[in-house]
């Protein structure tokens, strides 16, 4: 689809709040729309006259002026271009009017996305491929720079859609070796350095939780390790850590066939993390950024590692494995380590499908968070509030990095008796291995994927979360 500022066409859409009295289109269509229809301009709300002989104008909501936020201005956008499409309309214009406290900018930011959201399917393996009419969008504007804030949403969006489609992808496909290939495709020609270790070298640093992880596979891991360092390598880094376990069986802790049916999505947090520093490096943001993903599959076989093992980190912490299927803290062990020992990070952010916990808790609309370091992550909520991505904090207390110590090891990598509240054991069990470097670490489990309808905008499938957090937050940090 493309996007440019441009001339009124034929057919238009005006996005307005609660309460318009839809000055901008004919007297006869707002008298119809009002006083017919009883159009009130809520969220997502529609007034459609399209056709011959008429005003050719799709009419979408806002909401209420008090609680509008850019993120409406997705939504309303994204509504509109869907009813576009269903009209078979193949271009149209858009008016850019801000309204309440969102800016000029941020409305049309915010619109283009919509339209870009509606613009995404994922169709590898289809034979018959998703075709959207709408194929041209032209926006209705005088910000100085339009072009430029166009633009950089657009690549924000496709970054968003490079995750989406390492998530969907399924694991007879993407698997350790095939994610470092292509993430080493996707950065060629770039300033990006990147660097693989394989299974050898895997060996040679001492990265020992994530080969317990992969033995049971036949397939090697790896750990990605991308570097963009545009202020130079003396500078401190933001690492972005991604659990990348690209399939999860449970290993020995065998999931029922429900359980593992989405568990090709495993490696959500490495495929948001690659996607995040897509759009960092594609919209040339001045901060050094490395990403740091562990993959691997957690499979079973008679290499497999078992509940009842000892195995040793990174960080030379041993750990009893009470639970094969709490495999994805073993391999962020190794990594966090990595990252905050190995790297000069002044922040370490990590994503990762990491517990079915926090879907009970929060849902599949709300990211968990969980932080050492309270300032920071009141940085990346303020982030995630500006992407329209939600986001609720749960408390690592005292009583948790208590219950994850071990017995027979150093730590346990998951509780014996259940105690409820697992999401937060397995934060306490990360926190052990940053080395007090400022954290923040987002459970995805429930949001990276929807097994059914998606969220507002997002489609079916992988979401693409919290790649617009991400973005966010690593282009406003000091
Ligand atoms: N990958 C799963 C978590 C998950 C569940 C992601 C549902 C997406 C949807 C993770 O490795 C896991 O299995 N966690 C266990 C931990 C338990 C054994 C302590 C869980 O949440 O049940
Ligand atoms: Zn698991
Ligand atoms: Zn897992």
């Amino acid at each position: 689809m493309k996007i440019n500022v441009g001339e009124q066409l034929s057919t238009t859409v005006y996005l307005v709040p609660e309460g318009t009295k839809l000055e901008m289109i004919s007297d006869e269509a707002a008298q119809y729309a009002l006083n017919h229809l009883k159009f009130k301009g809520n969220l997502n709300e529609k007034f459609i006259y399209l056709g011959p002989n008429t005003d050719n104008i799709v009419v979408v909501g806002l909401g209420h002026l008090d609680h509008l936020t850019k993120d409406h201005y997705v939504q309303a956008a994204y509504t509109a271009a869907k009813i576009l499409n269903e009209q078979k309309v193949e271009s149209t214009s858009v008016q850019i009017k801000p309204y309440g406290t969102v800016d000029e900018k941020n409305t049309l930011q915010g619109i283009t996305e919509g339209f870009l959201q509606a613009d995404y399917s994922f169709d590898t393996y289809k034979k018959e491929k998703t075709k959207y009419s709408l194929t041209s969008v032209s926006l209705l504007t005088d910000l100085k720079n339009a072009q430029e804030a166009i633009e950089e949403v657009r690549l924000l969006l496709e970054a968003v859609n490079v995750t989406r489609d390492l998530v969907n992808t399924p694991a007879n496909d993407l698997y350790p070796e095939t994610l470092a290939n292509k993430v080493t495709d996707l950065f060629k020609d770039t300033d990006v350095q990147v660097e693989i270790f394989d299974k050898q070298a895997l060996e040679e640093l001492g990265a020992k939780a994530l080969l317990a992880v992969s033995q049971g596979s036949s397939k090697e891991p790896r750990m990605l390790v991308l570097k963009y360092l545009p202020l130079g390598d003396e500078e401190p880094v933001i690492s972005l850590v991604g659990k990348g376990v690209t399939y999860d069986s449970g290993g020995y802790a065998i999931k029922s066939a429900k359980g593992m049916s989405t568990m090709k999505t495993d490696m959500a947090g490495a495929g948001a993390m690659i996607g995040a520093l897509h759009a960092i490096v594609s919209n040339n943001i001045q901060q050094n950024v490395v990403c740091v993903i562990g993959a691997t599959e957690n499979l079973i076989s008679g290499e497999a590692f078992k509940n009842g093992d000892i195995i040793h980190t990174l960080k030379g912490t041993t750990i009893e494995v009470i639970n094969t299927d709490a495999e994805g803290r073993l391999v962020l062990a190794d990594v966090l380590y990595y990252a905050a020992t190995k790297l000069n990070s002044k922040y370490i952010i990590d994503a990762a499908t990491l517990t079915g916990a926090v879907i009970a808790a929060l849902g599949q609309n709300i990211t968990g968070t969980m932080t050492n370091d309270q300032s920071f992550l009141d940085k990346v909520t303020a982030a995630s509030k500006t992407a329209g991505e939600d986001m609720w904090q749960l408390p690592i207390t005292p009583e948790f990095r208590e219950k994850i110590k071990g017995n027979h090891a150093d730590l346990i990598n998951s509780s014996i008796n259940f105690v409820g509240a697992g999401t937060i054991f397995a934060a306490a069990f990360l926190e052990h291995f940053v080395e007090d470097v400022p954290w923040v670490h987002l459970d995805i489990a429930g949001t990276s994927y929807a097994s059914s309808n998606g969220n507002k905008y997002l489609p079916k499938g992988a979401s693409g979360i919290p790649v617009k957090t991400l973005y966010e937050f690593v282009k406003n940090v000091k």
